[in-house]
């Protein structure tokens, strides 16, 4: 006979199983798995981008803040926006779509615990449920975080956000499949300095320090615009902060906060990498929706390799206008510099251009995981373990693979390639697209993660390529 005991764990297995089943069909995206493209064709066209991943999924957890719901504009379709949305219905926040594509409603008012396994199922691949301590803690008095995903580039610890979680007054419990922490007496403001301007951490400490009491104060943040964007979102909730020019981010704790009305920062780094096709196939892309403040140190670089854009109101045009393309030397770096997530995706045009380029990743130790590929389909690429971009990074003398030289131009033939992570995979789309002949990438359902329907967008620039389930 079954008991109630029984019929209820029935019941989670059968919500778990749903949901990794969810987990898994949105991350094969549309059920693709491996192209097949046939590359040398210029992509040309029009195409458009909605928010950017690194402000809607932080958004969405800010919702969890509002004592009244909140609407998100222009949130894109992918699959790291489907496990935040997984996260925090398992925490009791309905979410609806609104009247225009793109509107997200949040509404939070029935938050509530969820099961340490639901967190798990949901969780997926994603680095996210580290975002959620601060909002569940003032909301609940506990939180329980799984062992983290997120791309493999590098070994990603979470040290910097359970430091600023502890001095906030939280008690972090470390156990066999997780993290559990609890707040007994509230969280209170607190004077803080990050190692590094981390931008998870940051953000941690932006979505704790809002409903903290009393004053906090957080030297060497992080102030990429999708941090801005997060400050706007939360001071339209009601909370108060203020950011100095010396990476130093002030905010003073309030009771109570409301929901939000606002429209996403556009993706950045999405329109990087269509302007990255343009100009490795020889192509002429719009990007709808690009705006020119947030990609201003992207641009600079895209003019030095022989890149062409114009800048409109309604997005950027970015094209290869002919003659030679030239080579660079680029340092990844915290904003204002070039972001790291840039990189993968230039470097397929920097091995058509005349000369050698130096790209030195000072943010992350291990994100040439990508390269293996390019040099498989003929590109000359050698991976250093000394910072040679001019200055020494965290990385210099620590044995990490962090310095690429990249000499050109060479010509890439097609071959059968595996998708390692969300940039480096797109970056093996876009070899593909240069390459000659037929190349199959596999794995592409990682892109998904963070390009909305990127082989939509494929189509309407014109690459000729076929799926494969
Ligand atoms: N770090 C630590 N300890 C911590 C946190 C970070 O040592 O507790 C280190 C990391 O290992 C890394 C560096 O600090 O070497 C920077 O990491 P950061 O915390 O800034 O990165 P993140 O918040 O995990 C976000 C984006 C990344 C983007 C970086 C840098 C999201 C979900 N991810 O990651 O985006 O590259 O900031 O701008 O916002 C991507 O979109 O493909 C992606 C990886």
């Amino acid at each position: 006979m079954s008991t109630v005991l029984d019929e209820a764990r029935a019941a989670r297995e059968d919500a778990l199983h749903r949901a990794s089943a969810a987990n898994h069909g949105a991350a094969v995206g549309m059920n693709v798995d491996k192209v097949t493209i046939r590359g040398g064709r210029p992509l040309v066209g029009r195409i458009e981008v909605k928010g950017a991943k690194n402000l809607v999924t932080k958004a969405m957890v800010a919702a969890l803040l509002g004592e009244t719901p909140s609407l998100l504009k222009d949130v894109p379709n992918i699959s790291d926006v489907r496990i935040v949305r997984g996260l925090l219905e398992v925490h009791g926040v309905k979410v609806t779509e609104g009247d225009e594509p793109g509107d997200m409603i949040l509404d939070p008012v029935d938050v509530e615990s969820a099961h340490f396994a639901a967190i798990d199922a949901h969780a997926g691949s994603s680095r996210i449920p580290i975002l959620f301590c601060g909002p569940l803690l003032h909301r609940l008095g506990e939180a329980f975080i799984p062992d983290l995903g997120g791309c493999r580039i590098g070994d990603r610890p979470i040290d910097f956000h359970l430091e600023v979680l502890r001095k906030f007054g939280a008690v972090v419990e470390k156990q066999p499949n997780g993290i559990r922490m609890s707040a007994p007496n509230g969280l209170k403001g607190a004077k803080l300095e990050l190692p590094y301007p981390s931008v998870g951490a940051t953000e941690q400490v932006l979505l704790t320090a809002v409903r903290a009491d009393g004053i906090t104060e957080l030297k060497n943040a992080a102030i990429e615009p999708e941090i801005m964007d997060l400050i706007h979102i939360l001071q339209k909730m009601g909370a108060i902060i203020t950011v100095d020019t010396d990476r130093v981010i002030r905010i003073e704790g309030v009771d109570r906060l409301e929901g939000y009305t606002h429209r996403a920062l556009f993706d950045r780094n999405e329109a990087a990498s269509w302007a990255a096709a343009a100009l490795a196939t020889q192509g002429d892309i719009f990007v709808g929706g690009a705006r020119q403040p947030e990609m201003l140190t992207f641009l600079n670089v895209f003019r030095k390799v022989g890149g062409a854009f114009d800048i409109h109101d309604d997005g950027i045009r970015f094209y290869h206008p002919g003659g030679d393309l030239k080579p660079v030397i680029i340092e990844t770096d915290v904003h204002p510099g070039f972001m790291t997530d840039w990189q993968q995706p230039l470097v397929i045009a920097l091995t058509q251009a005349h000369g050698t380029s130096i790209v030195h990743e000072t943010v992350y130790e291990q994100r040439f995981g990508f390269v293996d590929a390019l040099v498989k389909m003929g590109a000359t690429i050698q991976i250093h373990r000394e910072c040679l971009g001019g200055h020494p990074c965290r990385f210099g003398q620590r044995n990490f693979n962090h310095s690429a030289v990249i000499t050109g131009p060479t010509k890439l033939y097609g071959a059968d390639i595996e998708v390692p992570d969300l940039r480096g995979g797109f970056s093996h789309l876009i070899a593909a697209l240069t390459a000659e002949g037929s190349s199959t990438v596999s794995n592409v359902g990682i892109i998904s993660r963070g390009y909305e329907n990127f082989i939509t967008k494929l189509r309407l620039l014109g690459a000729d390529f076929d799926l494969e389930g």
